[in-house]
């Protein structure tokens, strides 16, 4: 899989037809919901897990030195916390480009708070796209994150205003939050 993925997406036609479309966010999506969106409400997908294993060679990095950004995991026993807005077709299409950097157009079932449930499309970051970084000791992760620059600011921006809007939303993430640990002790020392 090339690093852009934009003309892959825009091949997927599963909700062709459709007047709106519910889209899950689980990292930037969540806190930077800079598209036109017709409602949000928090949800959850089962089985995946949000790790900080995609890089990032296009907003928190660079091709040189790619910056860490999360992506989706298969765990069959994990329930992953993120925001879902339901949006115009015609509203892929920025979001193709933004999401270039090895994301898919994946469908997923999503559950809301209220116990509803919907269809929808999550991006992912699956292990055979070019980008992908895959695992890594959290304590190398979270330096990779605190050096890392790119077109939309700092890598470590990234991850304390996702740790902080899952905070705010009242969802657990260890992964995140252990990061976010490491990454604030790192910054007091130097
Ligand atoms: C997402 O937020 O749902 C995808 C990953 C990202 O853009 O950070």
């Amino acid at each position: 899989m090339s690093f852009d993925t934009t003309a892959h997406n825009r091949l997927m036609n599963h909700f062709d037809n459709h007047e709106s479309v519910w889209l899950f966010g689980y990292g930037s999506l969540i806190w930077k919901a800079d598209f036109d969106y017709l409602e949000r409400r928090p949800a959850s997908i089962r089985g995946w897990t949000r790790r900080f294993w995609q890089g990032s060679h296009d907003h928190r990095g660079t091709l040189e030195a790619p910056g860490r950004v999360v992506t989706l995991v298969r765990d069959p026993d994990a329930v992953c916390h993120g925001m879902a807005y339901r949006i115009a077709p015609s509203v892929f299409e920025p979001l193709d480009v933004r999401e270039k950097n090895g994301y898919l157009r994946v469908v997923t079932d999503m559950t809301f708070d209220d116990g509803s449930r919907a269809e929808g499309v999550v991006y992912l970051a699956r292990k055979d796209n070019a980008a992908w970084l895959g695992p890594a000791p959290e304590a190398e992760i979270a330096r990779q994150i605190a050096v890392s620059h790119g077109p939309s600011g700092p890598n470590r921006d990234y991850l304390l205003n996702l740790a902080a809007a899952l905070r705010e939303l009242e969802f657990d993430d260890p992964h995140v939050f252990s990061l976010e640990r490491e990454l604030l002790a790192m910054e007091a020392i130097y």
